[in-house]
Formats: structure tokens, sequence, C-alpha cells
């Protein structure tokens, strides 16, 4: 999805690799007119460089030399001046790989390609019928080879209204150094006489139509794609990323920058977050293929998401507890992490009894990243109960806790990695039904608790790392990972793999 649109950009130019298939099944097309937003910093940014570009362009020209000979070219069908004919079952015999490039222009991209050369055999009959002749028929097969083929067009990019990528062509050129027609069959030794004749009107002809038909593929085809490319993705099945684009791609002499929207909604109610996206740093890198800025803003609205829609009361009972360490619920202790310890009144009041908890946040969790360093904090209640023989619950106590972490991030394949590194939790007991509680003695135990079973279980999950919207097809190499005020920057090379 994010890399969905420079993944298009890059496709886009070369006619349709792959497009179809990266689009994943679960992103979706939502057009709820949220376009109050323009004119906010953007929440995602994109750079894609000159070394970019060229990849781009030699993986296109890779494909397209693996594909032309399988390329289906359409019968063609045409009566000029009395003369009808028909081309059929038209197919590429040879093709010779020209020299290519994809360079910045201010607002789009100039592909040029020079020294094409393609040859085509196929079916050819026609039929002569002027008004003071017997009418002429012929039919055979020819070859047609095209040398010196140069090619250079522009695309402009911009936005729609709903903040997909627009493309148009412009200022089309094209040169043939020379066109061959060999006729077989029939009369052929004849045709081929005046072969000469034909081959420079055909010349003059493909290259006005080769023009035409890439400056349509480029203005209906391509334009179409984009207009149909979804600008939000569902993650985690509750929350919807809104990626789109914000404002016309930048374009600078060696990269491009893409702005997107990437707030974080809940999915069915996509309202705005009260939050003003911060100004990413900047860093002038161009070495690396593609870079991504992530906003900590698009972290914080999923938090506000979150927060809003009660998915942060959380109740934690042994069984969500691996069952080695259940017995840390446990309210008569056979070891010290445990919480008859935490609390030692449990033990008397509600001995072989088992506690949970119900979590609640209390405000949305905000993440701040800054050079080097990427923290997260949340607040809320813990409210405490005992789980009584008869299955009852009885209340125990009440305390507000605060809680801070810092989180190692890295990169590694397409997977974003966390490690927590440190945590700091405050805790100050409010209410209580079995007395007087120390808060120092509970947040001291309940901090052990925390380093014992809750930090490797989220370290577990984000070992596993946190996918990156790539299509299988591309890899990410030479990754890295950067943190900068409000901002993570992935770099990364590609690779391609058809
Ligand atoms: C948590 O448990 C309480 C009872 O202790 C119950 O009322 C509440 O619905 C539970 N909440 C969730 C999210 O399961
Ligand atoms: C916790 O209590 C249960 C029964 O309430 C008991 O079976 C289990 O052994 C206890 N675990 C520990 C570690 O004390
Ligand atoms: C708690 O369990 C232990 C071992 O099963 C038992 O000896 C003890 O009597 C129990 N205490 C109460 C109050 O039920
Ligand atoms: C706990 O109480 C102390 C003193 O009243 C206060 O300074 C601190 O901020 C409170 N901590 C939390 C987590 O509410
Ligand atoms: C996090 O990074 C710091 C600095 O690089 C390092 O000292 C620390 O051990 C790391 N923590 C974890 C849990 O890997
Ligand atoms: C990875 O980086 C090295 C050193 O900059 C470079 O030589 C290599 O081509 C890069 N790999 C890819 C796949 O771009």
């Amino acid at each position: 999805m994010l890399l969905l649109h420079q993944f298009t950009y890059f496709i886009v130019i070369f006619g349709y690799i792959e497009t179809g298939k990266c689009s994943g099944s679960k992103t979706m097309i939502t057009n709820n007119g949220l376009n109050d937003v323009y004119g906010k910093n953007p929440g995602l940014k994109s750079r894609i460089t000159s070394n970019g570009l060229n990849y781009a362009n030699k993986v296109a020209m890779d494909a397209l030399t693996a594909n032309i000979r399988t390329f289906i070219v359409p019968d063609q069908h045409g009566d000029s001046s009395g003369v009808q004919y028909d081309l059929t079952n038209l197919r590429v015999t040879g093709f010779t790989e020209p020299q290519s490039s994809i360079s910045f222009l201010p607002g789009g991209l100039k592909w040029t390609a020079n020294g094409a050369g393609v040859s085509m055999h196929g079916n050819y009959r026609y039929k002569i019928h002027k008004k003071w002749l017997p009418t002429i028929r012929g039919s055979g097969t020819f070859d047609i080879s095209v040398f010196g083929l140069d090619f250079s067009i522009n695309m402009v990019f911009g936005v729609d209204v709903n903040g997909r990528p627009t493309i148009e062509a412009r200022g089309c050129s094209c040169g043939i150094y020379r066109v061959k027609i060999k006729f077989h069959g029939g009369w052929a030794w004849l045709y081929n006489l005046f072969s000469r004749i034909l081959e420079s009107k055909v010349r003059k002809i493909l290259m006005h139509k080769i023009c035409d038909i890439v400056t349509k593929q480029i203005n209906e085809d391509m334009e179409k794609k984009l207009a149909s490319l979804p600008v939000t993705t569902i993650l985690g099945e509750r929350f919807l990323l809104d990626y789109r684009l914000l404002q016309i791609p930048d374009f600078h002499s060696s990269y491009m920058e893409t702005f997107h929207k990437g707030e974080i909604y809940w999915f069915g109610d996509e309202r705005e977050a009260p939050l003003d996206p911060p100004t990413m740093a900047d860093i002038g890198d161009t070495q690396k293929m593609m870079y991504f800025w992530i906003s900590d803003y698009m972290f914080n609205t999923l938090g506000y998401a979150a927060q809003m829609h009660d998915y942060l009361i959380r109740n934690i009972t042994a069984a969500d507890l691996p069952p080695d360490q259940r017995g840390i619920l446990n309210t008569t202790c056979t070891s010290f992490l445990c919480f008859g310890n935490l609390i030692p009144q449990l033990q008397k009041i509600f001995p072989n009894n088992t506690v949970e908890l119900n979590l609640f946040s209390g405000s949305p969790p905000t993440m701040i990243i800054s050079p080097g360093q990427l923290t997260v904090g949340c607040s809320g209640k813990i409210m405490l109960y005992a789980r009584q023989k008869d299955n009852s619950l009885a209340y125990v106590m009440t305390t507000v806790a605060t809680m801070e972490t810092s989180v190692n991030v890295s990169v590694s394949n397409e997977l974003v990695h966390g490690e927590i590194n440190d945590i700091t939790l405050l805790l100050n007991v409010t209410d209580s039904a079995v007395g007087p509680i120390n808060s120092m003695f509970l947040q001291v135990l309940t901090n052990s608790v925390i380093r014992a079973v809750l930090i490797p279980k989220i370290n577990e999950f984000g070992k596993k790392g946190f996918p990156l919207p790539v299509t299988g097809k591309i890899r990410f190499i030479n990754t890295s990972l950067r943190l900068l005020q409000n901002s993570m920057v992935i770099e990364t090379d590609l690779n391609y793999t058809s």
C-alpha cells in the first residue's frame, strides 16, 4: 500500500508490469471526501532517487526484452485511397534493446530510449478497387523491420481530488532511421521491387503512430489505473491507514518526493484525530533508491482511534499468561513474583484465589520520536479483583499508572522490528478494599513482574516485526532505519524478482 504509489510510479512508466497484481487483497477504496487536510504536514513521505529510477528502468527494459516476443500485436485493417488491406497474425520476431533512461523533470519524468529495433512477421491481404481498373487482389506473408528507433516522452504527475496520482503524457517525439519490408509468396518479387516506396511511407506513419499509441496508453489506460488505485488499507482488521497524496509530487534534479496523509482511523469511523502532523526532519541523502519517512503522528492517530473506541480496555486473567507464569496471579504464593506478595493482605483475605486485572487507558498512548530515540507513553487505571472459589469477583483496589518505554527499532527484510529497551512504571494506589497498600512496594514488585512477563511477551511480538507494505516481488536490500525529529526514516535499495 505505501509502496503501492511509488511502485506504480515506477511501473506505470513502462507499461503495466504487474500493475494488476500489486494491490493487496485487503486493500480497499473509500471515497469519504476527507479532503480538508490539504495544507497539513504529511504523516508519510517517500523519496525516489535517480538510483531508484535507473533501477526501475533496468527492470522495465529486462521485462520488455524478455516478454516482447509474446506480445500480441492486434490485427490491422485499413482502407485508404482505394486500397483495402488486412494485416493478420502479426508477431514479433526480433528486438534490439534500446539505450534507455528515465530522468527527473520539473513536474514529472522523462523517458528516453535510443536505438531500439524490432522485427515482425505477419500475413497480408489486399484489394485494390479503383473505378477505372478491374479489382486486384493479393495475399502472402511479409517481414518488417524497424531500425534505429529513437523515442522520448515526458510524463507529468498530479493529484486528483481523492488523493490519487494522475499522469499526463506531453511532448512525445519519435524518430526512425529505417524501415525494411520484404514480401513472400505470390507476386512477392514484384512487390519487393516497390518496397522502398512503401518503406518510407510506413516509416512516416509509424513515427506518428508510435507517439499516438504511447500518448494514448499513458493518458487513458495508465491514467485509468491510477484513478482506481487504493489510497487506504486495512490494518489489523480494526484500523484503516489513509495514505492519500496530500499534494502534487515534488520533482528535483536527482530525486522526487511524494507526500501522504499517513493517518490511521478506526475502521468504519474515519474521523479526523485532533492532532497536527509535525514537520518531519529532513535529510539530504540520495544514495539509496528509496527513502520513507514515517511520522510519529501516524502512531499517535492510531492511539487516538484506539482510545476513542475503548480498544485499550483489557482484562488480564490467568488464561492470558503462559501456563508456567500463571502463579503470578495467585493470592497464596509459592514463588516470589506473585500478587500475594505484592499485597500481603490478599493471602489472608482471599487465600487460594487468583486475581484479575482490569486495565483502562486514561488517554491515548503517545509516541515521541527524537534523534536516535523512540519513546511510547501511556497512562490509565488498573483495577484489581480476586476471583473467588464460587467464581464471584471481589474488588480489591484501584491504582493509577503511568508507563513510559523506550523502544529500539530496526528494520530487516521488509519488517520493522521493535524491542523494549527500558520501561518506567509509576503507580499510585487511589482506592483499596483491603486496607492501606504501599504504593512504593507495589511499584517495585510490579516492575519486576513487567520485566519478567510483559516485556518478553511484547518483545516476542516485536521480533516478529511489523510488515512494510511491499509486494512479494520487491525485496529490500541494504536497508537501514534512522530516528530523526518526529519521524523514522527507512532507507533502502530494492531488488525486483519476476
Ligand atoms: C472485564 O471484566 C469486568 C468484570 O471484572 C467486566 O465487567 C468487563 O466487561 C470485562 N471487560 C472486558 C473488556 O472483557
Ligand atoms: C496457583 O494457584 C493454583 C490454584 O489456585 C495452583 O494450582 C498453582 O500451583 C499455584 N501456582 C503457584 C506458582 O503457586
Ligand atoms: C489452600 O490450599 C492448600 C493446599 O491445597 C490447603 O492446604 C489450604 O487449606 C487452602 N486454604 C484455604 C483457606 O482454603
Ligand atoms: C502519585 O502521587 C504523587 C504524589 O501525590 C504524584 O506526584 C505522582 O505524580 C502520582 N503518580 C501518578 C502515576 O499518578
Ligand atoms: C537498545 O540500544 C542501545 C543503544 O544502542 C543498547 O545499548 C541496548 O542494549 C539496546 N537494547 C536492547 C533491548 O536491545
Ligand atoms: C547495496 O549497497 C552496496 C554498497 O553501497 C552496493 O554496491 C550494492 O549495489 C547495493 N545493493 C543493491 C541491491 O542495490
